[in-house]
């Protein structure tokens, strides 16, 4: 079988070789080999996983797999991980529990595991000592492999573990399945240098790759030509795009000259705010088909926790950043992430993430407790406060954070808002979707509509997390 194992001072390591474009070639012999076989898959995780899935779907495909939605009546099961917090982890784990009772049965049941704890050497340890029955392992960065991989874990009735440390070969041309027929994800930029001192992200997804701006356009004019309303711009810091490749054109160029093909809404997936420059923030308000939706993890209102996490900016600067976006692009919404109980985060620091977001007044922030990535800088630093206190303070920014949103959902009550319907709700002609801000709206209309149809809402009653309204005429 083959066999190559994660390694995480391999995947620390960072150089300047310019990566190779490959552009990737399906294995005749493989199509359609397991024709009349099924497949279930299940992603953990982000959008970058999400999309990932749409192309392993497409392999799996190939390999003339047909899918099912209920792992019950699956041949093959895959797993498409994520490593971002411990309870993603152990999602995964109790997934693969109960695998493990239903392959007592199945005896032919595949089971696989790939994505971002693949790359986690701790993981694939488990599996090899725990998890002998587990067919196969492949990383996020030979994903291509895929076909050549299932097919040798079934052929050879062994155990398939193939991982690589390093990043390896940019590939395009991987086939898609898209999950939507109206919005899309495209990858702009992989991997991500930042190395904030909580994040496993750097060792599960290698350093900073951007993908050629002709092979972007293209992919984007493709979703424009089969009728695409919506394009997300997808990578861990989508700011640094073009830094590795070119002299001259960046994250800022690349926005404008998405917004010129004329798709009617483009968003972009995540932003550092260490990166974000004065020029992407004109175009993003000269343009009226990217959308005033930005996402800008502050992760704490703390300089002294924000130097610890190794976020290169202050709450200071951060606050400038902030209030420099709100000002240049008007009715824009910011969203953000937050992490509480970093080690060693005090009452007062805390406080001051309190104030921070008091100051801000977010329209959507995920919040989250500190998780212990192993391998990660933070994992060793000393970390007195309790469980418990973390919790509260959780909780406490909770309710601060959901305050915000009712308020500013307030707002809206009375006004039109564009909305791109995504499908039916449970009760007849109630239909949702999100605006061009990206707030969740429910609503009624007269006329029947589809997903992917853009139609204007008026809006009737604001919630803390969504918004009711009807369509006007
Ligand atoms: N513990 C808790 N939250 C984390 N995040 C990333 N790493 C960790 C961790 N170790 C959060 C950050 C990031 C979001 C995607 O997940 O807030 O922005
Ligand atoms: Fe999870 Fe991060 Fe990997 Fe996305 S990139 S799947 S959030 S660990």
């Amino acid at each position: 079988g083959i066999m190559h194992l994660p390694d995480y001072k391999e995947a620390r390591k960072r150089d300047i070789r310019p990566y190779q474009r490959v552009v990737f070639q399906e294995d005749d012999k493989v199509k359609n080999k397991y024709q009349g076989k099924t497949f279930y898959l299940k992603t953990y995780g982000c959008q970058m996983n999400e999309h990932d899935s749409e192309n392993i779907e497409a392999l799996l495909t190939f390999l003339g797999f047909s899918k099912v939605d209920d792992y019950m009546d699956a041949d093959l099961v895959l797993l498409n991980t994520c490593s971002i917090r411990e309870n993603a982890h152990n999602k995964a784990f109790g997934m693969l529990g109960r695998l493990k009772h239903l392959k007592q049965e199945k005896k032919d049941l595949i089971v696989g595991l790939c994505g971002c704890m693949a790359q986690e050497a701790s993981v694939v340890e488990t599996i090899l000592k725990d998890y002998k029955w587990v067919n196969f392992v492949f990383g996020t960065h030979n994903m291509y492999q895929l076909p050549e991989i299932i097919d040798t874990a079934i052929e050879e009735n062994q155990q398939q573990i193939e991982v690589f440390s390093r990043e390896g070969d940019l590939i395009e041309g991987l086939p898609v399945l898209r999950v939507n027929d109206y919005k899309a994800y495209v990858n702009i930029i992989y991997g991500c240098n930042k190395f904030c001192t909580y994040c496993i992200v750097p060792y599960t997804r290698g350093r900073e790759r951007s993908r050629l701006k002709e092979d972007v356009l293209a992919e984007v004019q493709k979703l424009v030509d089969d009728g695409y309303k919506e394009v997300t711009l997808l990578g861990q810091n989508v700011n640094a795009y073009g830094k590795d490749l070119y002299d001259d054109y960046t994250m800022a160029n690349l926005l404008e000259d998405v917004a010129k093909m004329g798709i009617p809404r483009i968003r972009f997936t995540t932003s550092h705010p260490w990166d974000f420059t004065d020029e992407m923030i004109d175009v993003i308000a000269k343009y009226p088909n990217i959308m005033p939706s930005v996402h800008l993890p502050v992760q704490s209102g703390s300089s002294r926790i924000l130097k610890l996490m190794g976020r290169r900016y202050t709450k200071e600067s951060y606050l400038e950043l902030f209030h420099k976006i709100k000002d240049r692009v008007p009715g824009v919404t910011i969203s953000t992430d937050i992490i509480v109980g970093f080690p060693g985060e005090t009452e007062e620091d805390f406080l001051e993430t309190l104030d921070l977001v008091r100051e801000c007044q977010y329209d959507n922030a995920f919040t989250f407790i500190f998780s212990k990535r192993e391998g990660t800088p933070a994992c060793r630093l000393a970390d007195p406060v309790s469980q418990k206190e973390k919790e509260e303070r959780l909780q406490r920014l909770n309710e601060v954070v959901n305050h915000y949103f009712l308020e500013n959902n307030k707002k809206l009550e009375g006004r039109e808002v564009e909305v791109l319907v995504e499908g039916i709700s449970d009760k007849k002609h109630m239909y949702y979707g999100y605006s061009d801000t990206n707030k969740l709206i429910n609503f009624s209309s007269e006329k029947e509509l589809t997903p992917g149809d853009l139609v204007m809402v008026k809006i009737n009653d604001a919630k803390t997390w969504s918004l009711d309204g009807e369509t006007v005429e």
